[in-house]
């Protein structure tokens, strides 16, 4: 276990409560680091917190609720420093066609995956550079390629990506690294089950045949070796997926 005394610093991580949020918690935590683990569903922050210790906390939050980010930013920072912030939490809805898509589906993946991001981003950002802190993005190679069916989530993607871009130049000169991970195809539990509304057959058809998809750890690997660089070194963006898949579609299946 990690002394939370001598830490690297505090990361706050969202979307922790599974996937590639919980694993780059579980993998900062192993590298020093001390994280606050931030999601909507407190009980599997709770079993976070019991496997992990004095090193991982937590605040329930909404982050498509401004009310509900500033209070868990005002814990935070009355906490003390902020060294890195990982913007995990997002979403994708649905493979409907850009021309019967709903509004109100394009409208929840902005909400949480764009303007979320830049909600927390924008209010931790004071503390990050007093810190020489980081921002990471795991945006997505979604966001690089749109695909057929992808309209909302692409687009979502791909903003989060131009935002990662522009606030690199707009902060040169200030303390503080940006810094963009795009994952191709990653195997969690529950991605593609929420993205298609609970329905587990299409969700594992994605991954269907594909050899050794990524995992979560995979994902959580490239986060902490690029914040685990010196201060001074930013590794702009990382793009990676399984050797299986050349793009979203190009996928070797057995
Ligand atoms: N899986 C992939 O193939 C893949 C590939 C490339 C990029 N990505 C990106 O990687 C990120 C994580 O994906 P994942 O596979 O780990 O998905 P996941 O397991 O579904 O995790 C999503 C996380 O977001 C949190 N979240 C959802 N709505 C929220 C809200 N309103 N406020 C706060 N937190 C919220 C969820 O927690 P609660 O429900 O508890 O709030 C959960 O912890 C996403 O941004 C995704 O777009 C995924």
């Amino acid at each position: 276990m990690a002394d939370v005394s001598e830490a690297v610093g505090c990361a706050v991580v969202t979307g922790a409560s599974s996937g590639i949020g919980a694993a780059s918690a579980r993998a900062l935590v192993a590298h020093g680091w001390r994280v606050v683990g931030l999601a909507r569903r407190e009980d599997k922050l709770a079993a976070m917190a019991d496997g992990l210790g004095q090193a991982f906390s937590y605040r329930v939050c909404d982050m498509t609720d401004e009310a509900s980010t500033q209070a868990a930013v005002d814990e935070i920072m009355a906490a003390g420093p902020v060294k890195a912030l990982v913007n995990c939490a997002g979403r994708a809805i649905g493979k409907d066609s850009v021309a019967t898509s709903k509004l109100d589906d394009w409208r929840a993946m902005y909400e949480l995956n764009v303007l979320g991001t830049l909600r927390i981003t924008q209010k931790l950002l004071p503390a990050l550079e007093q810190d020489e802190g980081s921002v990471l993005i795991v945006s997505s190679t979604a966001g690089i390629e749109p695909y057929e069916g992808g309209g909302g989530y692409c687009a979502s993607k791909s903003a989060e990506r131009v935002m990662a871009r522009i606030l690199r130049l707009e902060l040169i000169g200030k303390p503080v690294r940006v810094i963009d991970i795009a994952p191709g195809m990653v195997h969690t539990d529950e991605f593609s089950v929420k993205r298609f509304a609970g329905d587990r057959s299409k969700a594992q058809a994605v991954y269907a045949g594909v050899p050794d998809p990524l995992t979560a750890a995979d994902v959580a690997d490239c986060v902490t070796w690029a914040l685990d660089q010196p201060d001074t070194v930013n590794i702009d963006q990382i793009v990676v997926r399984p050797r299986a898949e050349g793009s979203y579609t190009k996928v070797y299946r057995r």
